[in-house]
């Protein structure tokens, strides 16, 4: 029987679809945050369910040939970086592991998953970072959660994100403290500026600044003059409203303080505005290696009409426009549609229909009026397709389904659906768009089999 608190010495099996690695004690499944395959650890236990328990490491016995120290002095706090223990080709070779285990677990199918594609420099990547701010205007305390919590691990920088983001954060404490902000506390439900977001451009070098309050801050006119001299690379600052209390972190309400209402940033050769609820991939440079395989799909397919379900700002749907007569763009929310109909007309491209709306109900009714694609593209959230979606499109027997996924847990559900109702897998390309995390995405390539 396993015991909260007491120390055992175990081997590590393998890792979980969260990297956090699983041993077992007389068969009792334990989960262990840090650890790699194969390495011998003493742990502690900390909690103790019916199912399994999560232990603590204290030491390792033996250590795995790819384990590295992590860069980061932040990482044993932080909950953002889970594999920066990981070698980075380790890293990829654990990524396609988990791709397979969750097909094999949750699609019970084993397709050709290809060999992870990396990057060349794993850091710095991200182009976007929300930062909750606590302590108060005297201490300001900006950063990340600690694992699991929402108590902020105070942070000076964040070797994943864009140096903006540490020019940021210092300047942002010293505004802080200088005017007095007052800071929000989340269990009273009081104060004002609760989180930071920032955008930045890889490609034009600009940045996106955006203060989540619970109200407009006093002296806002002067603070925003402080604002513009630290921060000279800004090109938009907003102020967003979300007095409620909630952990979603942006409000409904985006007031522009300054400048312009997007950002720009660009993918091979397009460029894309960017507002502030608008979904951009985070890593701007894999991105292109992403797109670039969902074109190599499509233009084997030959297609003259392309659905891009999920679109965002229109960027997939851009990407693959040359190569078909007509795509459809399918999003929810307003702000990106207008956004990829900004973007399409200064990328000169005219051969794309964007229309607002959830995919569940549009796709239905474009194909119920008699638009039948040759190919569609899915790029859902990390909840996957609706099911009514993936039931129209088994109806309407489309013969190729590109799907685009940033959680191999859903893609593998989803993919049971379909190929439980006549599709086959081809291939699943996975593309480390967040290298340190143990999040990975996956291009899947679906045909309609022969009847
Ligand atoms: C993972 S993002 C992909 C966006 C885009 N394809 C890209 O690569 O940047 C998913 C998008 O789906 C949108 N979305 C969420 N639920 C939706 C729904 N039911 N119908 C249509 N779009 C939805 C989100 O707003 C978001 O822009």
């Amino acid at each position: 029987m396993v015991k909260k608190s007491q120390e055992y010495i175990v081997k590590i099996d393998t890792l979980n679809h969260q990297a956090q690695g699983i041993a077992r004690i007389d068969g009792f499944v334990v989960f262990v945050d840090n650890v790699l395959i194969d390495e011998v650890v003493k742990i502690k236990i900390e909690e103790v369910k019916k199912e399994y328990a999560k232990a603590k490491l204290v030491e390792i016995l033996e250590k795995s040939p790819y384990r590295k120290d992590p860069e980061c002095p932040y990482y044993d706090f932080c909950g953002g970086c889970h594999l920066m223990h990981a070698k980075y080709q380790h890293q990829l070779k654990l990524k396609k592991l988990l791709v397979e285990d969750a097909f094999r677990r949750i699609g019970k199918l084993s397709p050709k998953i290809n060999d992870v594609i990396g990057m060349e420099n794993p850091f710095r990547y991200r182009n976007k970072t929300a930062l909750p701010v606590g302590g108060d205007y005297v201490k300001p305390q900006i950063g990340f959660y600690r694992k699991m919590t929402h108590d902020i691990v105070p942070i000076d920088y964040c070797l994943i994100q864009h140096e903006f983001c540490d020019d940021v954060i210092k300047g942002m404490k010293e505004l802080i403290k200088k005017h007095k902000i007052e800071v929000y506390d989340e269990r009273k439900h009081q104060g004002v500026l609760r989180h930071i977001v920032v955008r930045n451009s890889f490609a034009f070098d600009e940045m996106m600044l955006i203060l989540v309050c619970t109200k407009v801050p006093e002296n806002l006119e002067v603070i925003k003059k402080d604002i513009l001299d630290k921060f000279p690379k800004i090109k938009s600052f907003f102020v967003n409203l979300n007095p409620k209390r909630t952990n979603v972190i942006l409000g409904e309400e985006d007031i522009l303080i300054w400048g312009s209402s997007t950002i720009k940033d660009k993918i091979g050769n397009l460029t894309f505005e960017i507002s502030p609820k608008s979904f951009f991939q985070v890593n701007s440079l894999q991105t292109e290696v992403l797109y670039s395989q969902v074109v190599k799909y499509l233009k084997d397919i030959d297609a003259e009409i392309v659905f891009d379900v999920y679109s965002g700002i229109g960027t997939i749907s851009m990407f693959v426009a040359p190569f078909c007569k007509k795509v459809y763009a399918i999003e929810i929310v307003e702000d990106a549609v207008e956004d990829a109909k900004k973007s399409s007309k200064n990328n000169n491209i005219s051969n794309i229909e964007f229309i607002c709306g959830s995919a569940e109900i549009e796709i239905p009714r474009l194909m119920k009026s008699g638009i039948i694609p040759q190919a569609v593209i899915l790029d859902p959230p990390r909840r996957g397709c609706e099911k009514e979606l993936l039931e129209s499109l088994i109806e309407h027997k489309i013969p190729n389904i590109i799907y685009v996924s940033c959680n191999p847990s859903t893609l593998a559900r989803d993919s049971n659906i379909l190929c439980s109702n006549g599709y086959e897998i081809l291939e699943v390309q996975p593309v480390d768009m967040f290298p340190q995390t143990f999040h990975v995405e996956c291009v899947a390539l679906f045909k309609k089999r022969e009847e």
